[in-house]
C-alpha cells in the first residue's frame, strides 16, 4: 500500500491573472468548467484574489459541513462600503451563528405563508399593463416585481407612496455602487471616503438608512398597537430577541436588511427570466406545469401553489442549470485538508455550483432542462448548491423559492406568451450577476383561461 503524500501549498491553475479576470467577468460558467476539465477537482484561480476552487461533491461536502470556527469573515473594503460593517456578511464563528439564529427564521416557514398574497399582487401589478401582441422584455417587469416584493414583504413598505420613496432611494444606491468608477476604485482597493464616487455613494446609502430607520420606528409602533396587515420580515426582526433577552442593534438590522435587498433582488430577477425562458423553450414542460396548475385556477391559495411538486421541480432545475451565484466563497481560519492538499489558514476557497451542477454522475445530460430529475431522486446539500450551504447558506432560500413559485404561477395562469428568442441563449454580465443576454423576450398572446 502506498502512503498518500500531502502537498502543502496551492493546487495548480492557469498562470495569467489578467486573462482569468477577463474570462471571469465575461463568462464565469464557461471559465470554471473549462478549468475543472483542464486542472481537475481542485485548482487555483487568480482574479481579484487568489482562490482555490472545487466542484467535486465530496470536497463541497467538506466545505459546507465544516464547523463554524473553520472560516473567517472575508474583509474587503468595497463590499463593506455597500453592505455595511454590522451585518452577518462581516461576521464569523459564534457571533455569526448567534445573529443568523435571530434573523433566518423570519425568512422561512410560517412567516412566509402570509406574504403570498402580496407577492401575487406585485406580479399582477407589474405585468398587467402589457397588451396582447406586445413584446415583453421579461427582465424589465421582473426588476419591478422583485423590488416591489422586497419592499412590501421585507421592509414593510405598505403604501404606494412609501414604496416610491424606497424605489427612488434604492435606485440611487444601486447606481452608486454599480458604476464603473466605483467598481474600479474598489477593485484597486482604494479606500478613501473623499473620492467623489464614494462620496456620492455615501450620500445615497445614508438616504436609504434614513428610510430604514423610519421603517423600524413604524414597525415598533405597529407591533405595540398590534394592528396592521401581515407582519413584514423587518417588523419580526425588530421584535426578535437573542437568548439573553436583548435585541439586535439598529445598525445591525439596517445592514442586514440592506444586504437582503442587494442579495435578494437581482438574484430573483435573473431566476425568473431563466424560468420563463426554459418553460417556453421546452413547451412540453410548460404544458405539464399548466396541467398541474389548472385545477387550482389563477386565484389559488398561494400556499397551495407552494406545495405543487412539478412547480417545485421546475424552479430547482432552473436554479441548477444557471445558478445565479457561480461559487460560494470562504476564507480559512484554520488549515483544511482537501484531497491531498493541506491548505493553510488564510487561504480563500470556493465551492462552485457552476461545476457541481454539471457533474455527470449527479446530473446526466446536465446541459438539458429536465425538471423531472428532481422528482426522480433527492439531492444532498453538497450535491445542489444554488443557495450555498453550511453556516452561511442564503437566508432567503425558502423566501425566494416561494416567491418564484407564486410569481411563475401567477404569470402562467393569467396570460399566454410566445418566446421570441431563437437559438442558444447567451449570458451577459450586469453588475455582479450574469443574466440571459436578451433579458428574455416574450410576446403576450392574451389571457390564459
Ligand atoms: C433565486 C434567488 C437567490 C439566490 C440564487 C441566492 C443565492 C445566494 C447565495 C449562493 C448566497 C451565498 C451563500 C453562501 O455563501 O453559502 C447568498 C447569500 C445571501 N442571500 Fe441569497 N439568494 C437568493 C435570494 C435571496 C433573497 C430573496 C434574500 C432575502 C430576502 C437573500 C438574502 C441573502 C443574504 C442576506 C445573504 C448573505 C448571508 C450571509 O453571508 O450572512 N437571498 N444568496
Amino acid at each position: 500500500m502506498t502512503a498518500t503524500t500531502i502537498v502543502r501549498g496551492l493546487p495548480p491553475g492557469p498562470p495569467l491573472r489578467m486573462l482569468q479576470l477577463i474570462r471571469y467577468v465575461r463568462d464565469p460558467y464557461a471559465m470554471l468548467r473549462g478549468y475543472a476539465r483542464r486542472y481537475g477537482d481542485l485548482f487555483t484561480v487568480r482574479t481579484a484574489r487568489v482562490c482555490v476552487m472545487t466542484g467535486r461533491p465530496d470536497f463541497v461536502k467538506q466545505i459546507v459541513t465544516a464547523s463554524v470556527d473553520q472560516f473567517d469573515a472575508i474583509h474587503e473594503p468595497g463590499p463593506a462600503r455597500v453592505l455595511g460593517l454590522h451585518g452577518t456578511t462581516r461576521m464569523a464563528g459564534r457571533a455569526l451563528r448567534r445573529d443568523r439564529r435571530l434573523l433566518v427564521p423570519h425568512f422561512q416557514g410560517e412567516a412566509l405563508n402570509v406574504l403570498g398574497g402580496m407577492i401575487r399582487e406585485a406580479a399582477i401589478e407589474a405585468f398587467a399593463g402589457f397588451r396582447p401582441g406586445e413584446t415583453i422584455v421579461v427582465r424589465e417587469p421582473a426588476i419591478a416585481v422583485a423590488l416591489d416584493i422586497i419592499l412590501r414583504t421585507v421592509f414593510g413598505a405598505d403604501t404606494p407612496e412609501r414604496r416610491q420613496e424606497f424605489r427612488t432611494a434604492v435606485r440611487a444606491f444601486s447606481k452608486g455602487f454599480g458604476n464603473a468608477p466605483f467598481m474600479l476604485l474598489t477593485a484597486l482597493k482604494f479606500d478613501n471616503d473623499e473620492l467623489p464616487p464614494y462620496r456620492r455613494f455615501g450620500a445615497a446609502r445614508r438616504r436609504l438608512e434614513d428610510l430604514l430607520q423610519d421603517a423600524m420606528r413604524r414597525a415598533r409602533a405597529t407591533s405595540a398597537d398590534g394592528d396592521g396587515g401581515p407582519p413584514s420580515v423587518l417588523s419580526r426582526v425588530v421584535a426578535a430577541r437573542y437568548d439573553d433577552g436583548t435585541a439586535m442593534s439598529d445598525e445591525a438590522i439596517r445592514d442586514n436588511m440592506i444586504t437582503a435587498l442587494i442579495a435578494g433582488h437581482e438574484t430573483s430577477v435573473v431566476s425568473l427570466c431563466w424560468g420563463l425562458y426554459w418553460l417556453h423553450r421546452e413547451p412540453r414542460y410548460l404544458q405539464m406545469l399548466l396541467d398541474e396548475l389548472a385545477p387550482l385556477g389563477p386565484d389559488a391559495d398561494p400556499m397551495a401553489w407552494g406545495r405543487l411538486p412539478f412547480l417545485d421541480a421546475v424552479i430547482k432545475e432552473t436554479l441548477r442549470l444557471w445558478p445565479v451565484v457561480t461559487d460560494i466563497n470562504r476564507k480559512l481560519a484554520q488549515p483544511m485538508q482537501l484531497g491531498t492538499y493541506e491548505l493553510p489558514a488564510g487561504t480563500n476557497i470556493a465551492a462552485s455550483s457552476a461545476i457541481l451542477h454539471y457533474d455527470p454522475d449527479l446530473y446526466p445530460d446536465g446541459e438539458t432542462f429536465r425538471p423531472e430529475r428532481f422528482l426522480e431522486r433527492r439531492f444532498g446539500p453538497h450535491e445542489y448548491l444554488p443557495f450555498g450551504g453550511g453556516e452561511r447558506m442564503c437566508p432567503g432560500s425558502h423566501f425566494s423559492v416561494y416567491e418564484l413559485k407564486i410569481v411563475l404561477a401567477t404569470l402562467l395562469t393569467r396570460w399566454r406568451y410566445t418566446l421570441l428568442d431563437e437559438g442558444t441563449m447567451r449570458v451577459k454580465r450586469m453588475g455582479a450577476m450574469m443574466t440571459p443576454a436578451t433579458g428574455v423576450r416574450l410576446r403576450l398572446d392574451g389571457a390564459r383561461w
